[in-house]
């Protein structure tokens, strides 16, 4: 049996490529490479190029492969992006979703490990926020994500088709090889800009508001490891296959750091002085997000292995130092 992950190529997905690898699953690759990159899929998988609304692509991973499950990483998830352009996100996201359900249904796949976020909660109204608050998201990327997991869970209903949703906090970190790790064009995340100010790619930080209600105005996020979000998808994808019932995740560090202060363990782990900007607030920012997951490691049995934001930033300049270009050659 096959696990196939679409959007394989992208940050969070060619995590998860090597994670099934390094547990030796057999692994099938869709990917559209808009935004994936063709190096970031290492080891011995099978790819495919293709769109999730393109049917004709779909009936052809499925029926050329004995997939058994999927994890569904492929998406648009520029909040900014999906403000200006809601129904560019609706249409991919939404209904790229909905055309592999339906493949799914028609070939027998009854199982889904699917990517959400934490914009699903919008402004929160406790920290931590736990699965059961409110979700009003703030922003049509949120939106769409929660739409999906309203599908998924009539799918469930209807078809029998089982899903776990995992809403992820601040993706960060890479590959402990040092091999794969964060490139996006444009890169709007905080991390690897505060990198590219390390290595003279880029002049400045810009601090996007030091007047929120924090200790130091700054707004507090949760960063976890990317290779942990992966080991997250794996136990949730083990479950289901054991025959576990759809459910929904946080997946965070339960730990919030806020934007000065992932700037200043940044200087002391590159040994370089890093220049910041005080710049307005950017549109949609809540200024704390930090995730409960206690439910994920109770019932997944979930332990993040690279928790401290140390770890996390050095394995991401360990990647970028040595990839001045990402992916580029
Ligand atoms: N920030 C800056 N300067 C920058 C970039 C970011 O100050 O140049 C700040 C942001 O304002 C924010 C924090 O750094 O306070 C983290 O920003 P990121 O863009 O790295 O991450 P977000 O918290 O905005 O976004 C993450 C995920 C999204 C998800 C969102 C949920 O990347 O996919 O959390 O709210 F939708």
């Amino acid at each position: 049996m096959s696990v196939l992950v679409c959007g394989g190529a992208g940050y969070i997905g060619s995590h998860m490529v090597a994670e099934l690898l390094e547990n030796n699953e057999d692994v099938v690759v869709l990917d559209n490479f808009q935004k994936g990159h063709r190096d970031a899929v290492i080891g011995n998988v099978k790819v495919y190029e293709g769109d999730l609304r393109d049917r004709k692509i779909l009936d052809k991973v499925l029926s050329e492969n004995n997939i058994d499950a999927v994890i569904d990483f492929a998406a648009d998830s520029l909040v900014g992006e999906s403000v200006s352009e809601p129904l560019k996100y609706f249409n991919n996201n939404v209904g790229g979703t909905i055309s592999l359900l339906q493949a799914l249904k028609d070939y027998n796949v009854k199982n889904i490990v699917f990517s959400s976020t934490a914009a699903t909660y919008g402004e929160p109204e406790n920290i931590p926020i736990l699965e059961g608050d409110k979700t009003f998201p703030t922003n049509p990327y949120g939106e769409t994500k929660l739409t999906v997991e309203k599908i998924l869970k009539w799918c469930d209903n209807a078809y029998g088709i089982k899903y776990t949703a995992l809403r992820y906090f601040n993706a960060a970190g890479a590959h402990i090889s040092g091999k794969i790790g964060e490139d996006h064009r444009p890169e709007s995340h905080l991390i690897p800009i505060i990198l590219q100010v390390a290595l003279g790619k880029r002049e400045k930080i810009m601090i996007f508001g030091n007047d929120y209600n924090t200790p130091d105005g700054t707004c507090v996020r949760d960063y976890i490891h990317v290779s942990d979000l992966a080991s997250a998808h794996l136990l949730a994808l083990n479950k289901l296959r054991q025959g576990g019932e759809s459910k929904i995740y946080n997946l965070g560090n339960g730990k919030g750091f806020s934007v000065k202060e992932v700037i200043d363990v940044t200087k002391k782990i590159t040994g370089i002085d890093i220049k910041a900007e005080i710049a307005p607030r950017r549109a949609g920012d809540p200024a704390v997000l930090i995730a409960s997951s206690e439910k994920a490691i109770k019932e997944l049995h979930w332990k993040p292995k690279y928790d401290s934001l140390e770890t996390i930033i050095e394995t991401a300049w360990n990647y970028h130092k040595n990839h001045i270009n990402g992916y580029d050659k």
